[in-house]
C-alpha cells in the first residue's frame, strides 16, 4: 500500500512524525509540572534534569519541523466543520510554535542568570546570552506564563483527541497512534 489516498493526500502520519510526536508528549508532560515543582521546592536535581529535558525538546522540534514542512498531515475527516478544522490547524501550530520559543526563553533567561546549563551530565552547554539579571528575571517571568499557557493548551489539545476517539470514535487518535 503506498500510504496515499486517491488524491494524493497522505492517509496518516509518517512514523517519524509519530515517534516525534510521542517522544515530544512524554517530555512535555514530563517538563511542565517539574518546572512548577522546582520553582516551589528545593529539588537541585529535577533542576538539572529540567534544563536537559528542556534542550532536548529544542532538539526535537529542530529536527520536527522540516520534516513536518516535508510531510505534510493527513487531512481531517471529510464532514469535520470549517471552524472545527481552523481550530485544529491552530492549536497544533501556536504548539509548535510554543515548543520552539519556550526552550529558547529558558535558555537564554538560564544564561543571563547567569546558571549552568547541562544536559544530562554528558555535556555543560554553552551560555547564549551575556549575564544580565534583570533580563533574566523577566524572561523567567515570561517562561513561568508560556508553561502555564502550554499547559491549558494541551489540557484542550488531549480532550480533543478523546473527543474525537470517545464520542465522534474516528481514526485522528489512531492515526497518530499507529498510523
Ligand atoms: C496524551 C497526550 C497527547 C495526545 C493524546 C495527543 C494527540 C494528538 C493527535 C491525535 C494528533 C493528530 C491530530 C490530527 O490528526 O489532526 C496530535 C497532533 C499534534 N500534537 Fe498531540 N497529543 C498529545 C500531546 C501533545 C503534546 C504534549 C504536544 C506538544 C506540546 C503535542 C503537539 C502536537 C502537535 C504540534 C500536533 C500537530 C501535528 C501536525 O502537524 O499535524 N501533542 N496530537
Ligand atoms: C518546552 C520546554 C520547557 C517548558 C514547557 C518549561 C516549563 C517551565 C515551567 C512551567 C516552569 C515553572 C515556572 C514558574 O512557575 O515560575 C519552569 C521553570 C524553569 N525553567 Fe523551564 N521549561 C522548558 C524549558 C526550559 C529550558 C530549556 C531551560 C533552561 C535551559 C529551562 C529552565 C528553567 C528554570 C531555571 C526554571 C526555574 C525558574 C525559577 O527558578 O524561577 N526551562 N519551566
Amino acid at each position: 500500500m503506498s500510504g496515499l489516498a486517491a488524491s494524493g493526500a497522505p492517509r496518516s502520519y509518517t512514523l517519524i512524525a509519530r515517534i516525534l510526536h510521542w517522544a515530544t508528549a512524554v517530555l512535555v508532560l514530563f517538563q511542565i509540572p517539574a518546572g512548577l515543582l522546582i520553582v516551589n521546592f528545593d529539588l537541585g536535581p529535577v533542576y538539572d534534569l529540567h534544563k536537559s529535558v528542556g534542550a532536548l525538546i529544542l532538539a526535537l522540534i529542530i529536527v520536527r519541523l522540516p520534516w513536518r514542512l516535508s510531510h505534510p498531515a493527513p487531512p481531517l475527516p471529510s464532514d469535520i466543520p470549517p471552524p472545527q478544522r481552523v481550530a485544529a490547524l491552530t492549536m497544533h501550530w501556536v504548539l509548535y510554535a510554543l515548543l520552539v520559543v519556550q526552550p529558547i526563553v529558558g535558555w537564554i533567561a538560564t544564561s543571563a542568570y547567569p546558571a549552568p546549563v547541562p544536559f544530562f551530565g554528558l555535556l555543560e552547554l554553552p551560555h547564549i546570552w551575556w549575564e544580565d539579571r534583570v533580563l533574566s528575571d523577566r524572561l523567567f517571568v515570561v517562561h513561568r506564563s508560556l508553561g502555564i499557557a502550554m499547559g491549558v493548551l494541551l489540557i484542550g489539545h488531549i480532550g480533543a483527541a478523546l473527543y474525537h476517539h470517545v464520542i465522534r470514535r474516528d481514526k485522528v487518535l489512531l492515526r497518530m497512534l499507529r498510523g
